[in-house]
């Protein structure tokens, strides 16, 4: 599913509009964001990394360009690194440039449930900035820090045209389970064979890109699943819409 592009007009009149500022909508505005767990279509894994763009980003791209398939990257603005760091906003154009799909974690890992209009607004914001800034692309799918979300959080994301996402599987990082382990995990998910897969995982763990990926990749092909982007696997465009990237200068800062 290809982005589609709108004329610069109106995708900077829709950047503008979405700014933090807004004023809370009248309920005629209101439309809660879906909440999505599943794939869609069959015999598709789509691969989710959370939490980067991190040091590990472009090995995991490679590993998965090596097996014929994509993955999705949903990123923090300041979490592990600062998105504008020179590294970082080089593994996020890496990773576009090389077919995967970007979408939003948010800008700080806040647990958003304790977060009032504004500050939700400005986490959500802070990093589609950062994306329109970087590859010139609008997120079209938030995975909300730790999975957490309530009425106010599907507001926001609603409102800013987006999907929030979960998982269907969790090989066991998010908990820093040992590695043995999550392979095990993903041996056992392959073997009772799902009709379509949503896993979860981190970049930021060495060990999830160097061991349990490439074994994943693997034993889920060998289950005969295909690899897809999340917007693949739900039949749904990746962004809301792309225009061309911006040239770094002092905006380009998470302070
Ligand atoms: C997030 O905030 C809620 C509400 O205060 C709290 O119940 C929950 O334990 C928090 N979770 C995390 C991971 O911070
Ligand atoms: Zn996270």
């Amino acid at each position: 599913m290809l982005p589609f592009t709108v004329n610069l007009v109106a995708a900077l009149a829709a950047v503008t509009f979405l700014r933090p500022s807004i004023a809370h909508p009248t309920t005629e505005y209101k439309r809660a964001a879906n909440v999505i767990r599943d794939c869609v279509e069959p015999n598709a894994v789509a691969l989710t990394f959370d939490d980067g763009p991190y040091i590990y980003m472009e090995d995991i791209c490679n590993t998965l360009e090596a097996a014929g398939a994509v993955g999705t990257f949903f990123v923090n603005g300041n979490n592990w690194v600062c998105i504008y760091d020179d590294d970082a906003a080089n593994r996020v154009k890496y990773a576009y440039a090389h077919g995967h799909q970007l979408a939003s974690h948010t800008w700080r890992h806040a647990n958003l449930t304790q977060l009032g209009w504004d500050d939700m607004h400005s986490e959500f914001w802070r990093v589609e900035d950062a994306l329109l800034k970087i590859i010139g692309v609008m997120p079209a799918f938030v995975r909300p820090p730790y999975g957490l979300y309530n009425d106010l959080v599907r507001e926001v994301a609603g409102l800013r045209g987006q999907t929030i996402i979960l998982w269907d599987f969790d090989s066991g990082d998010t908990v820093g389970l040992p590695v043995d382990q999550q392979i095990q995990q993903y041996g056992q998910v392959s073997q009772s064979r799902p009709v379509n897969l949503l896993p979860i995982n981190h970049e930021t763990s060495e060990t999830t890109a160097h061991e349990v990926i490439p074994y994943a990749l693997n034993v889920l092909k060998s289950a005969g699943y295909k690899f897809v982007t999340l917007a693949e696997c739900l039949g749904m465009p990746a962004y809301q819409f792309v225009i061309p990237p911006a040239q770094r200068d002092a905006s380009w800062t998470c302070s």
